[in-house]
């Protein structure tokens, strides 16, 4: 069993780049299959989702060449299959993400339903809904669900809550389908905008993306081409608070700090001492106080940075009320931070109330998910004594290379097998 062994009380100093975002990776990957020629993808994050990914899409028959770290050539023409490998799926949420490209290209997709972080139940009703809006076919059988369709129709979407999966999966199945889709309440991720301008670049004709209303005009094909994908805004955040956590000067490198403002207000608000360039910020030790937060879709507080920040507030002097809008099951790993030491109470399934500070005490952890495991990591380099996280492979699935980068700016971290 992978675990890591962590020593809590360690400053930090140096650098540290912020690599891909994983949740443009395991979107651009997809949008090749539309492509009729190979696309090159850079600066991919060598993480177990996007490996998972590849091994979905090359069970399908696609050809992916590894070039060099962070470098692939996705090449659809191979494909010969449309039934996603169920056990592959089970592991992946993002596995979703083939459905609409399949879809498009092929007229048929069968899947099972997606797994991913127990976050809630997460359903998958949006994505039947607009496939059959644009005239797919569902047929149920038991686990798996299979979409035909001769041809997809461009139609008019109203999606009932906002979904960033449901809107890029249903944006990359309209630029091959005939006609105008548009997709109203869309969500806004700066990960969507780049999936478009990838998608324009190979002969798209997508317009709105960044904004509530997106229209998508059909073509006949897509030509291959390159995409580069942008800083990860989530692992960028994260590291912010990692820095203030440890009370440290940490340069976070290779970041866009305009995808993250709603973190820097917070974090502002807060009294952090931050120094905000245009592709990397400093944290410099500071006093923070409590401050509320709300997580909201794109443009608003990222439900992904949720779980670090509260971790962070139980480090800051008063109150603060953590209001997780969008997941009903992310906030229960506080259950885990209150055993080890923290005062955090839960008033409900989707807010909790921190009272900071309180010191953190070492503990055997294990990681719930990606975002709350990434918290406990945190959590434990603040805490006295030597904590242990297992199930590390929720974490190793969206954090590049995490031990040896937190061990090159100090952490007292390592990974052992027992
Ligand atoms: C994406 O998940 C991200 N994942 C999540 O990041 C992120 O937390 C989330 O967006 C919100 O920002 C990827 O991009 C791969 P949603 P997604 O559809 O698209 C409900 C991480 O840690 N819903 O925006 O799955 C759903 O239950 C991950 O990197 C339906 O009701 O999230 C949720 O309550 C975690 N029916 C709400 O919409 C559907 O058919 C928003 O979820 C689909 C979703």
């Amino acid at each position: 069993m992978e675990k890591y062994i962590i020593n809590g009380g360690k400053k930090l100093s140096g650098e540290i780049a912020v690599a891909g975002a994983k949740n443009m990776a395991l979107k651009v990957f997809p949008a090749a299959i539309l492509c009729s020629e190979p696309c090159l993808l850079k600066n991919v994050p060598e993480i177990e989702d996007v490996q998972r990914l590849i091994e979905l899409m090359t069970d399908l028959g696609a050809k992916i060449t590894h070039n060099t770290k962070g470098e692939y050539l996705v090449s659809a023409k191979g494909i010969n299959k449309t039934q996603l490998k169920p056990d592959l799926v089970k592991n992946l949420r993002a596995s979703i993400m083939l459905a609409g490209p399949i879809l498009a290209r092929f007229g048929e997709v069968t899947l099972a339903h997606p797994g991913g972080c127990m976050i809630g139940q997460r359903p998958i009703d949006l994505f039947i809904e607009g496939f059959q809006k644009m005239g797919a076919l569902m047929e149920e059988n038991g686990e798996t669900y299979t979409l035909r369709t001769k041809k997809l129709k461009g139609a008019d979407i109203i999606l009932p809550r906002v979904s960033v999966t449901v809107t890029e999966n249903l944006m990359m199945a309209a630029t091959l389908a005939e006609g105008v889709t548009t997709i109203k309440n869309a969500a806004m991720e700066p990960e969507i905008v780049a999936l478009a301008e990838f998608l324009n670049q190979q002969g798209a004709k997508i317009k709105g993306v960044g904004t509530p209303d997106i229209i998508i005009e059909g073509v006949k094909e897509l030509r291959g081409g390159e995409a580069t994908i942008i800083p990860d805004r989530i692992e960028c955040g994260t590291f912010i608070i990692m820095g203030l956590m440890t009370k440290s000067q940490l340069k976070i490198t290779d970041c866009e700090p305009r995808h993250i403002e709603n973190l820097l207000y917070s974090l502002d608000k807060a009294g952090a001492k931050l120094e905000v360039g245009k592709d990397y910020i400093i944290t410099h030790p500071s006093n923070l106080k409590g401050v509320d937060i709300v997580t909201h879709e794109y443009p608003g507080f990222p439900t992904d940075l949720q779980a670090p920040f509260t971790v962070l507030m139980t480090q800051a002097n008063g109150l603060s009320l953590i209001h997780e809008t969008i997941f009903p099951g992310r906030l229960f790993y506080t259950d885990i931070l209150n055993q080890l030491g923290a005062n955090i109470i839960m008033c409900d399934p989707h807010r909790v109330v921190v009272m900071g500070p309180t010191k953190l005490y070492a503990k055997k952890l294990t990681s719930p998910d990606l975002r709350a495991g990434m918290a406990l990591i945190l959590a434990a380099m603040v805490a006295e004594g030597t904590s242990s996280i297992e199930n590390i492979y929720q974490i190793n699935r969206g954090y590049e290379n995490i031990v040896t980068k937190l061990q090159q700016i100090g952490a007292d971290i390592k990974q052992i097998s027992e």
